[in-house]
């Protein structure tokens, strides 16, 4: 397995590749999620590239840019153990020589972006689209591979290399969840014990939504009322119900609904994201 950490290296690693190519991009800190990832790549592809970079331009101001878990001889040593053949690991620099305010950037439109995450974190997907297109284009990816715990990431992604007809397969992964049923991220490693205990009640009220509508209950305003009472303790930031092809908010629960949650909890303040789809 080759680490590489500039763009020059990788380009000439690229060419050199015969096969097709699989690329999974990741902030690295790896977990299960993101091994499930690469694990598949590896199945579907000759090549596999993992890119692993704290992506500055998709980060705000407050946020926790600068405390994100890094540690890349970790991450390095499971992906050798998935037979991934290059890491991507880039500094801030390399892959930007200028001021985010001098930068090109992709701009998904306001309609998918002024809701959900993009609402809260304003110019968050134009840093994601724009690091994703460069990664597409460094890597020359047949098939990128993305997790479906960030949706709306996912649908906007699909959107971009639909809108701009790039030449790569976009694969959506499943969530991987603990045996509690905590959504694996990077960030619960900030959650204290207690944040740990009070953040298991978001996948309950997801949970709890699934079973309710397989009952027969639609009414939006009701699934959400008993979700709140299961997050109490939580400073909710949005629960919705999204239409999984267009991601237009809906005002009945039904068969292509996504429902999407935000929350953070009280102690490390970390905000965490999960979400369930009521069509399996
Ligand atoms: P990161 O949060 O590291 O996630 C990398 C990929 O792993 C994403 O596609 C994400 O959806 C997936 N993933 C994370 N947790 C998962 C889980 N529990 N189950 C399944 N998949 C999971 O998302 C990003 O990085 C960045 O925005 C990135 C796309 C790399 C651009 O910088």
């Amino acid at each position: 397995m080759k680490i590489i950490d500039n763009i020059k290296e990788l380009k000439e690693e690229i060419k050199k590749l015969k096969g097709s190519i699989g690329l999974v991009p990741t902030m690295g800190a790896l977990h299960n999620g993101h091994l499930s990832l690469i694990k598949r790549a590896v199945n579907e592809n000759d090549n596999v590239v993992v890119s692993i970079f704290v992506n500055p331009i998709q980060f705000g101001i407050n946020e926790d840019l600068d405390k994100y878990p890094r540690q890349l001889k970790q991450d390095a040593f499971l992906c050798e153990k998935e037979r991934v053949d290059i890491i991507f690991a880039p500094k801030a620099s390399e892959m930007y020589s200028d001021e985010k305010n001098n930068l090109t950037l992709i701009c998904p439109p306001y309609e998918v972006v002024d809701k959900l995450c993009g609402k809260s974190r304003p110019g968050h997907f134009d840093g994601v689209c724009s690091v994703v297109a460069k990664l597409f284009n460094l890597t020359k990816a047949d098939k990128a591979y993305f997790g479906q715990k960030d949706a709306q990431q996912l649908f906007i992604v699909k959107k971009m290399v639909k809108d701009l007809n790039f030449d790569v397969e976009i694969i959506s992964c499943p969530i991987i969840r603990e045996a509690d049923n905590l959504a694996l991220s990077s960030r619960n490693q900030y959650l204290t014990e207690n944040d740990r205990k009070l953040a298991l009640n978001i996948s309950k009220a997801l949970f709890n939504i699934k079973k309710l509508f397989s009952e027969g209950i639609v009414d939006i305003k009701a699934l959400v009322d008993v979700s709140l009472k299961i997050m109490e303790g939580l400073d909710v930031e949005y629960i919705e119900f999204a239409d999984r092809n267009t991601f237009n908010f809906q005002t009945k629960a039904d068969r292509n609904t996504i429902v999407l949650i935000a929350a953070k909890v009280p102690e490390s303040k970390t905000r965490l994201i999960d979400n369930i789809n009521l069509w399996e």
